[in-house]
């Protein structure tokens, strides 16, 4: 039985920040970000987004009146929810009008916990293939102004069905996976912000690359060949090359070639928004889908998760008859295109406005939001959430 993700949605808030304007204001070449760290442009969230309603936003697109009824597991994978004991599976529920006879809850290990709950989707949907999973990555990353961090910032949610006849990826039965204790990247619960040891998450991540890839092409005893294409957890873009140039020398030239062209197009997106944490790796995957040239069903992807602390699982997946979708592609151009820019000035005021956990009861004007679900403020530390 084929179990995988049958359609994937994704959503980010309506504004940016050119990092070459970011490289100016921090006294950088504007080379560093756009090369050295392989990102353009960063989401910024206004006050009316936070994990939830970016959630909803995105999962409103892969929930229809066919598969509606069958949902029946709610899996919200963040690392910066919005409470620390109800999930955001439960606001999630409620807002899309989900029927109630279906378990919803949250999965937290920074950026992994989207695919501990695709995963966990997959093994249920097996156990019972008449049933929908829905799992959803929804982050907004914050390090804080003027840190090295800041520039590998963004926001945005991913929302994957999990269904036994998945029309865009067939996910492996099997998974190499690797933890350890590491303090490479971390929020304690009275932070706003992540407390992050930058360069020794670089090596961690990639060190767990090298170990799960490795771990799962001996265990399936498959070759590093038989992958068309590799993608990976992207925080900023080019720590996913730096993990892929490690296992180039492996494989021939014209090889190598092919999973730089692919890891070209798995990158389109995520230079455009930055940083989802949870969704990263799954919003390089639609890239990917949406923008490789050579692709065709049938053929296997890699996958490498990373969530900091630290956990990392590499999986494969068949790509299905429908796994290109250009309507999905356009609208999300269309999108991406369409946002608002930020100057320098406008981005540190949306910055320090944001409502953290630390805001008290407040009202949020949407105003500046077109998006369909907003946060509108907190009453009685009952945090308000409104439909368009
Ligand atoms: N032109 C081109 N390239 C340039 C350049 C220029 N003018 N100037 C510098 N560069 C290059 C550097 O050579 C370097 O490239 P390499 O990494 O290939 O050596 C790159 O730009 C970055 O330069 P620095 O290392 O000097 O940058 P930095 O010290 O300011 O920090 C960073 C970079 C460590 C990524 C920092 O932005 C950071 O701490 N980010 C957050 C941590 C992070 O994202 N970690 C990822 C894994 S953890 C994770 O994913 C989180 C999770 O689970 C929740």
């Amino acid at each position: 039985m084929n179990v995988g993700i049958d359609q994937i949605g994704f959503y980010t808030p309506n504004y940016y920040l050119d990092l070459r304007d970011l490289a100016y204001a921090r006294h950088e070449d504007p080379n560093k970000y756009l090369i050295g760290i392989g990102q353009e442009r960063q989401a910024v969230p206004p006050a009316s987004q936070d994990a939830v309603t970016m959630a909803a936003n995105a999962a409103t697109q892969v929930v229809t009146a066919e598969n509606r009824n069958q949902i029946s597991l709610i899996i919200f994978g963040t690392e910066s929810g919005v409470d620390n004991s109800k999930s955001g599976a439960i606001y999630l529920q409620q807002l899309l009008g989900l029927k109630r006879e279906a378990r919803a809850f949250e999965i937290k290990q920074a950026c992994y916990g989207a695919t501990a709950g695709l995963q966990l989707a997959k093994d249920f949907v097996a156990a019972h293939p008449d049933r929908v999973a829905l799992v959803v990555g929804s982050d907004v990353a914050r390090y804080g102004l003027n840190t090295p961090g800041e520039v590998t910032q963004g926001c945005g949610a991913i929302a994957m069905t999990v269904s036994a006849q998945p029309r865009t990826l067939a996910i492996s039965p099997n998974s190499s996976v690797y933890s350890d204790d590491i303090m490479d990247f971390w929020r304690p619960i009275n932070h706003t912000e992540a407390l992050v040891d930058g360069h020794y998450s670089n090596d961690i991540y990639q060190q767990f690359f090298q170990k799960t890839i490795q771990a799962y092409c001996a265990e399936q005893r498959v070759s590093l060949t038989d992958f068309r294409a590799l993608t990976f957890h992207l925080p900023y873009s080019k720590l996913g090359l730096k993990a892929l140039r490690t296992i180039l020398p492996e494989v021939d030239e014209s090889q190598q070639q092919q999973w730089l062209t692919e890891f070209e197009a798995s990158r389109v997106y995520n230079r455009q928004v930055g940083n989802l944490y949870t969704g990263s790796l799954y919003l390089s995957l639609l890239s990917l889908l949406d923008h490789s040239q050579e692709l065709t069903s049938g053929d296997q992807i890699g996958l490498f998760s990373y969530g900091s602390g630290a956990q990392g699982e590499f999986f494969a997946g068949t790509l299905q008859a429908d796994f290109q979708n250009y309507n999905r592609r356009d609208q999300i151009e269309a999108a991406l295109e369409n946002r608002q820019r930020l100057d320098v000035y406008q981005y540190e005021e949306f910055f320090t406005k944001w409502p953290t956990f630390k805001t008290a009861n407040v009202t949020i004007d949407p105003a500046l939001d077109d998006a369909e679900f907003v946060f509108t403020g907190v009453i009685d530390n009952k945090r308000q959430y409104r439909r368009r």
